[in-house]
């Protein structure tokens, strides 16, 4: 078994489909171990997303996940749960993500793609542990 981090990004949330994305995984067969909507701040960002700090979007990026709350999970599944989730993410830019995955059905905007997922087993333990302390 494996963990992995979801945040279903303020835009998802402003626009009703955190039900759609946690349904999608749930469906997949991926469990919920935790989660909360909660108002991200920029403390908290810069931890999470340490390896785009000073980058051109950085600032966007945050003043975005910043904005209105989002809806931060955990989810449980086999081996590699990361990948899972990535695989029905889609890729970053939703404009160019195909059809049936998340960024591909819902999105257009380069920043808002509705969805986080950890990139390796690594991250996911590094950012759950950011945000569910309680859970390591
Ligand atoms: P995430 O970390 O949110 O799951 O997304 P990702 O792995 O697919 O993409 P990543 O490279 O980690 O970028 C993090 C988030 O920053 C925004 N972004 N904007 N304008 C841009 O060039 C740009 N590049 C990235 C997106 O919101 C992306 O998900
Ligand atoms: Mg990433």
């Amino acid at each position: 078994m494996s963990r992995t981090l979801v945040i279903c990004k303020p835009d998802a949330v402003e626009r009703g489909y955190v039900g759609e994305i946690i349904s999608r995984f749930e469906r997949k067969g991926l469990r919920l171990v935790a989660a909360e909507l909660r108002q991200l701040d920029t403390d908290t960002l810069g931890r999470h997303y340490e390896e785009h700090v000073g980058k051109g979007f950085y600032d966007d990026l945050v003043a975005f996940m910043s904005r209105s709350p989002a809806f931060v999970a955990v989810v449980e599944g086999p081996e590699d749960t990361f990948a899972i989730v990535r695989t029905l993410m889609g890729p970053t830019n939703p404009a160019a993500a195909p059809p049936g995955t998340i960024r591909g059905d819902f999105g257009t905007i380069m920043t808002e793609n509705l969805v986080h997922g950890s990139d390796s087993n690594e991250s996911a333990e590094r950012e759950i542990a950011i945000f569910f302390p309680g859970l390591a």
